[in-house]
């Protein structure tokens, strides 16, 4: 495998050519870092968070599932500490009026003179950093004023910790267990970028852990480890990925510990993921503002507690951008180059393209009849138009594990060629063992690991 080939640009460019991603409203022009799935990368996507959930949730019998929904009571802001910290600082160019995170400086460009840093061209000048809200603010009902002010959530979060006594009580579920949930989340990012890297409005995939405290610390090492685990055991590359601890000055104000999954971007390393130990603050917080019990009580030891917290904290679009970029690949000679996404089967947004050699004489009648016999149970495609060389590498460029060809030897005898994305090798195989081949190859992989840290 090639290394450093992949570009930001590159993967921009195939997610819009082969329907990935669009920029938003995009024959208006755009709007600022808000994009759109076309319908391969909706496919991935769904892939991708079905793979979250599939290892988080259902394969695990101590974790259970929520959605919530995205208003929330204001009172839920208040408490989370939101409202009065949910802040970056910002700096305005008062030349170009360019609006620029303070901590990101270095990382950013002057609009005007993009070979310099924001402030530092030659009429630059920066104010002083003020904090700036991140969250959207939305009215509830026919009214406009303040009494009506609801907040689009910055995190899917807080809509397990209200619900924390609900689950308890209706799943029966008791400590160490965990709460997962998938959806969107809004932030008002002062400076968005990075394509899919940062945006406004995104999908989270995250876990709070609950567990008894002074066990938490365990917990907190042995979520690390999974996590990174996860993105490997989907093929993204070892050496690409890390753990990094938060320093003491880095961790958020709920936070005991808090480490990052980060992967090494062509825009360098970033964070996929974060690993927090909340602690016991945001029930504790809900407790005080609510005036409800969220503590638990055991029957067995006759204790009660609030439980802490380990929350690993994914970005859906995030993790779909890395795995586009992980698994982009270009090799053949120059005269034959191929793009090639080597993406994990499971992950793959079509597991089977059907090919007829020619669209005559059967072939493309059989090929269809392969087609109907597949689409029941996998993301198949068929494809009669141009060579099969052409075919092939439309495939390869979209990630599609096998090719099946459907030729004049297959009207004799029933078989047909099985074409490997990544090896390029072409076996014959029958029609009727297709399924079964078709099914091992696509399956997810199998986490190594237990259910909790080792004692
Ligand atoms: N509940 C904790 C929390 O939200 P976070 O580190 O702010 O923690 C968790 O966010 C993850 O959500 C990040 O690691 C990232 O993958 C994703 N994320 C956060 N902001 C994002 C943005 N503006 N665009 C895309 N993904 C984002």
């Amino acid at each position: 495998m090639s290394e450093s080939v992949v570009t930001m640009e590159k993967i921009v460019n195939l997610c819009k050519r082969r329907g990935f991603v669009f920029q938003s409203s995009e024959i208006y022009g755009g709007l600022g870092s808000c994009y759109d799935y076309g319908p391969l990368g909706v496919e991935l996507k769904r892939n991708v968070k079905e793979a979250w959930w599939r290892d988080t949730v259902t394969t695990r019998p101590d974790i259970v599932g929520l959605d919530c929904s995205i208003l929330m009571h204001p009172r839920v802001w208040e408490a989370s500490g939101h409202l009065a910290n949910f802040t970056d600082p910002m700096v305005d160019c008062k030349s170009c009026k360019g609006r620029f995170r303070a901590d990101h400086l270095d990382q950013l460009r002057c609009p005007k003179q993009p070979s310099k840093k924001p402030g530092e061209c030659s009429e630059g000048e920066l104010t002083e950093p003020r904090s700036f809200n991140l969250m959207f603010k939305t009215f509830m009902g026919p009214v406009e004023d303040s009494a009506a002010v609801v907040y689009m959530r910055p995190e899917t979060a807080q809509g397990i910790f209200v619900n924390f006594v609900n689950v308890v009580n209706s799943a029966r579920m008791k400590p160490p267990f965990g709460i997962a949930q998938m959806g969107k989340s809004f932030r008002n990012e002062i400076t968005p970028g990075n394509f899919l890297f940062r945006t406004r409005e995104f999908e989270q995939m995250e876990l709070e852990f609950f567990v008894p405290p002074g066990t938490d610390d365990a917990w907190f090492h042995y979520w690390s480890a999974r996590r990174l685990q996860w993105y490997k055991s989907y093929g993204i590359r070892e050496e690409r990925l890390r753990l990094r601890s938060h320093a003491s000055d880095e961790l958020a104000h709920y936070a005991k510990g808090c480490g990052d999954v980060e992967y090494e971007f062509p825009i360098g390393w970033q964070e996929l993921e974060g690993i927090a130990n909340r602690t016991d603050f945001d029930l504790k917080q809900h407790i005080e503002y609510s005036g409800k019990d969220l503590s638990f009580f055991d029957d067995q030891t006759k204790e009660r507690f609030v439980p802490y917290v380990i929350e690993p904290s994914a970005g859906a679009d995030r993790a779909t951008l890395a795995f586009l970029v992980d698994s982009y690949d270009e090799d053949g000679p120059d005269n034959d180059r191929r793009a090639v996404l080597r993406l994990h089967p499971s992950l793959a947004p079509i597991k089977v393209a059907i090919l007829p050699l020619m669209k005559r004489d059967g072939m493309d009648a059989k090929a269809q009849e392969i087609v109907e016999m597949l689409r029941p149970h996998f993301a198949v495609t068929y494809d009669q138009a141009g060579s099969i060389g052409r075919r092939y590498r439309r495939q390869d460029e979209i990630g599609t594990p096998l090719g099946v060809t459907v030729d004049y030897d297959t009207l004799k005898d029933g078989t047909v060629t099985l074409r490997d994305r990544d090896t390029m090798s072409q076996d014959r195989v029958k029609i009727d063992d297709l399924y079964e081949i078709v099914r091992k190859k696509v399956a997810p992989p199998v986490m190594p690991g237990g259910l909790a840290p080792v004692a």
